[in-house]
Order: C-alpha cells, then structure tokens, then sequence
C-alpha cells in the first residue's frame, strides 16, 4: 500500500514563550520537526506533506527537501481543517499516516504497525491524562471516538487513555468523512478526532492500538518537557551504545546530538557531548568532559579530558588532550600526540610527532617524528592572507619559536629555543634567530644600589 505522511505543525506553541517557532526548537541539537521527518522517511513514503501557519518560512526555510510538499494553513481552525489542507496533494489510494510536528520521540517500528493496521488510532495509558482527549471503547473493547477533554463529561475525563494524535487512515475514508466535521464543539474548532466517530457510526472498524512506551508519544508544549524529551533521547542513546558494548561510566551523562558508531570495547567518561557524524574505534578511550564534534578517532587512541575535538581526524595509538583543542582540519597520524593547552587548525601532524605543550599549530604540515616544544607558535596569518608551515621528518623546534609562514623546515632541520624563524630552514641545519647572551659581573639590582647609596650618604 502506497503511503503518504501529512504533518501538523502551524500551531504557534504559545507556552514555549518563544520567537523561535516550536517545532524548530531544538532536540539533541537537531528540530523537532527534524525528528519526526527522520521517523516519517523510515517508513518510505511517496511523500511527506508539512502543514505550516506560524513561522512558516522559518520551518520552511530550516527544514527544505526534496520529499517535503508545504501546506499553508493560513488560519488554525483545528487538527481536522489542517489534514483537510494537505488533501488535495494526497493520491487517493494511499493511506495516509497524521503525526504531529511536536511528538519527536516515535520509533519507527510504532507507526509501522500503525500504518499495517490502518485504520487505526495510536493511543496512550497515561497516569495523569488531564487536558488530553480521552479514547472512548464499547463493552467490547471497539474503539468508539475521542473526547476532548473540554467536551468531556466528568466520567468521561476518569479515563486514562488518551488520543496521542496520531492515526493512519485511507485517503479514501479522510477524503469522505473530513469534509463533514463541523466545529461545534466546546473550541469552536474543526476536530481531526471525529472521523473515528463518523467512521465507527457508519460501520467502519477503526482499531485503538496502545503505544507500548508512553515516553514515545510525549508532545512538546513548554521547555520544560522539552527538557523531559531531552532526557528521554540521551537515555534511548545511552542504553543502545551499551547494548552495543560501549562502557559509559554513568549513562545519564552523555549527549549523543547525532550518530555515534563505535568499535569494540570503547570507554567514555562523564560528560561527554557527540555532536554531528563521531567514530570512534576499537578501544578508543574518552576523557571526561569532552566534546567531539564530525570526528574520527582511531583504534586505541586516548582522548584526555576536557579536549574539544572539531571535523578532525585522528589515526590509530593517538594521545590528545588534557585541555587539547583541535579545530577544522586537523589530521593527526598514528601514534601522534597532542598535548595540553595545544591548539591546531588545518593542519597534519605525522606519525609519532609530538606537540605536547601550549602550542599554535596551524596551516601546518609536519612529517614523522616532529618534536615541537612547548610554547611554539605558527604565525600563518598577516591580517589578510593565511601561509603554510612545511617541517620535514625528524624536525625538531625548540620551546617558544615563533615560525612565520610561509616557512619550510628540510628533513631533521633543528631550531633554537627562543627564536623567530622568517627563513626557510635546509635539511639538517640549526636555525637560531635570537640576541646573544651576555653576563654582566657583579651587576647590583636597584634595590642594593640605592642601599649602597645611602651608606654613601651616611658616611658624607
Ligand atoms: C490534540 C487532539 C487530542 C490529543 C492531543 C495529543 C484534536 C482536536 N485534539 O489536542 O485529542 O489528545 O492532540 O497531543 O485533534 N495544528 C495545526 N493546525 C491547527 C491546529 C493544530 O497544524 O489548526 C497542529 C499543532 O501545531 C500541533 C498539533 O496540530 O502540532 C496538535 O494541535 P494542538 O492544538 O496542540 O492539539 P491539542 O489541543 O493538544
Ligand atoms: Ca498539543
């Protein structure tokens, strides 16, 4: 059966109190709505129909593809009217699978067996369902309708299931019963809900089918069940990277806001954030506090604490960190090191070099067995231009060198501590750049000097 997904999202979501459109606050870093598209595209749809009102262009604007037709609801008259907009975009012998631009937390699985029942309502035991519409069944168990809960009677509101709002229906029986629901009703609004009721009344068998998880069917009003969702994603993250055999020192500190692939018996302590496309090897140990963000860490290395790791690579054996920083384009070769308070941009650090102290690496190429000492500094920028430091193998730089690209530094090339390099240095050479040291004999500091001269003065 060929499937068609429609989404509501023109609410304005009032209580997030908000210039930011709901659906676009964020979830693991990504929109809401992006979350719903993600659960909607397992499922292959032919297509995914968005219903926008509030802040149309931003969503628009945030969330454009190729997959994606847009709806304007120019006024949000209820959940009814808004389906009965996308209608026209819809084949009639689809099926048609509502969700909600504000329920990001549904697995696929869930409206797969959904949509293989459809008709059919997704509906939720919940132990507070105050504000919901509740699901009405016969003695039977038949699913019956929905009432909302402000057209509800008192015994009506007793019950704890609700209407998670999402349903799979044939276009066909959207295409019949839609245009009948009116809006008389305690909101004067036209109610998505009573086609299940118009449908039952008219001898359909719509089936009720419970969520298992009531978490997946958690909607986003207000920030603070924003930050419940939040909490849900990081444990669903948490649970399936140690069921894949990732040790986390404690499950409910790491944020997973993309995809995380790990290998074998990889370690992360406390605190971590993944941000983006991470890998991380067989035996990749994570420090605690760190964010590693479009990375790809290599067998065995160990990434120490508090280091910030971005669109970078790092081979196998590698040491990063405590306190390293590596910036876009950063590409450590096995056995590298990078030590702490050590920053690098756009640059290739060979294998087993070592940059192990307070240091600016950028636009740099170092070849194998590079030593940098602590406080080196690669001046790649005049204000205008950026210029590229070249250090051949076995090149070694001494502490506080200040090398000012362009530079090129031959094979097992040597500089002093201490000095500024404007020079290309050849192959197996010493570059020094500094003042000559000289000794001042029986020098006497300010202090004994104004000592000597007021026993001079005593003595007048
Ligand atoms: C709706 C259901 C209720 C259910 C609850 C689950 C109806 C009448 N009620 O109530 O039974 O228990 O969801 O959360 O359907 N939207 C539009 N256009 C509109 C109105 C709404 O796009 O004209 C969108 C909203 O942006 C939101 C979704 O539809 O994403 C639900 O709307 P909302 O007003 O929150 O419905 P509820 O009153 O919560
Ligand atoms: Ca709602």
């Amino acid at each position: 059966m060929k499937l068609e997904v429609i989404i509501l999202a023109a609410g304005q979501g009032t209580r997030m109190r908000s210039d930011l459109p709901k659906v676009l606050h964020p979830l693991a870093n990504r929109p809401l709505l992006a979350h719903v598209l993600d659960s909607a595209r397992k499922l292959l749809p032919v297509r995914i129909h968005v219903v926008v009102g509030h802040g149309s262009e931003r969503v628009r604007d945030a969330l454009d593809a190729k997959d994606l037709v847009w709806v304007m609801q120019e006024e949000q008259l209820g959940t009814g009217h808004a389906v009965l907009q996308a209608m026209p975009g819809v084949d009639a012998d689809s099926t048609v699978l509502v969700l909600y631009g504000d329920v990001p937390l549904l697995r696929a699985t869930t409206l797969q067996d959904l949509t293989d029942n459809a008709p059919a309502l997704l509906t939720a035991d919940l132990d507070d369902p105050d504000g919901y519409g509740r699901v009405l069944r016969d003695s039977g168990d038949q699913l019956l309708g929905v009432v909302e809960h402000k057209d509800a009677s008192e015994e009506q509101r007793a019950v704890t299931e609700i209407n998670t709002g999402v349903l799979a229906y044939p276009a066909a029986l959207l295409n019949e019963y839609l245009p009948r629901v009116g809006n008389a009703n305690a909101q004067g609004e036209y109610y998505l809900p009573d086609i299940l009721s118009m449908a039952v009344s008219e001898g359909h068998c719509v089936a009720a089918l419970r969520a298992n998880d009531a978490n997946e069917v958690m909607g986003i009003n207000d920030r603070v069940q924003l930050a419940e969702a939040e909490a849900v994603y990081r444990h669903r993250a948490a649970i399936d990277l140690m069921i894949a055999g990732v040790s986390l020192v404690d499950p409910t500190r790491i944020d997973v806001r993309g995809s995380l692939e790990c290998g074998r018996d990889v370690f992360i302590d406390v605190n971590c954030v993944f941000e983006g496309e991470v890998t991380l090897g067989a035996g990749v140990r994570i420090g605690p506090n760190c964010v590693l963000s479009n990375c790809a860490i290599g067998a065995g290395s160990e990434i120490h604490a508090m280091s910030h790791i971005d669109e970078s690579e790092v081979a196998a054996e590698c040491s990063v960190g405590p306190y390293a920083r590596l910036r876009p384009g950063t590409v450590l070769a096995k056995g590298a090191r990078i030590g702490n308070f050590v920053e690098t941009k756009k640059s290739k650090i060979g294998e087993g070099s070592k940059v192990n102290h307070l240091s600016y690496v950028g636009d740099a190429e170092l070849g194998a067995g590079v030593n940098i000492g602590a406080g080196t500094i690669t001046c790649n920028y005049d204000g205008v231009n950026k210029y590229k430091t070249a250090l051949g193998d076995g090149v070694f730089i001494g502490s506080n060198s200040t090398l000012v690209a362009p530079l090129d530094v031959g094979d097992g090339g040597f500089v002093a501590a201490g000095s500024t390099v404007t020079r290309d240095v050849p192959q197996s050479a010493l570059g020094v750049s500094r003042a000559k040291q000289r000794n001042i004999d029986g020098w006497l500091t300010p202090k004994q000097r104004a000592e000597e001269a007021e026993n001079e003065g005593r003595g007048d």
